[in-house]
């Protein structure tokens, strides 16, 4: 379908959900103010595809991307890898908080899907 809605109250801090969307996984991370912090905190400006935390998330508490890896479209796992955030298995690329890629092949950051917050504790994907 077009749109999916997600309750959020059902998703505690720290913890990672996967939905589907258009066939593909989305991540949604319910980040700690740890996690917020370290992602705002590291040097963005010289990352393989340079992006600063705020321009990936609307609200810095909900991280919202696909779940594909950018190399070639794995779907990579959570809360592994050195930088805090996801690793590929496939051929070892490591995303950070933000989802960032921060060390092998994969050439860019997970991608955003768009998404909106409609009231205060509702996600909509798409
Ligand atoms: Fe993820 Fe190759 S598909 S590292």
């Amino acid at each position: 379908q077009a749109k999916v809605e997600i309750a959020l109250g059902a998703i505690p801090e720290g913890k990672n959900v996967i939905i589907k969307w258009r066939g593909k996984p989305v991540f949604i991370r319910h980040r700690t103010q740890a996690e917020i912090q370290e992602a705002r905190e590291s040097k963005w400006e010289g990352l393989r595809d340079p992006q600063p935390d705020e321009d990936r998330v609307q609200r810095p508490e909900w991280l919202v991307m696909l779940g594909v890896c950018t190399h070639l479209g794995c779907v990579p796992i959570g809360e592994a890898g050195d930088y805090g955030g996801w690793f590929c298995p496939c051929h070892g690329s490591h995303y950070d908080i933000s989802g960032r890629i921060r060390k092998g092949p994969a050439p860019l950051n997970l991608e955003v899907p768009a998404y909106s917050f409609p009231e205060e504790e509702t996600l909509v994907i798409g």
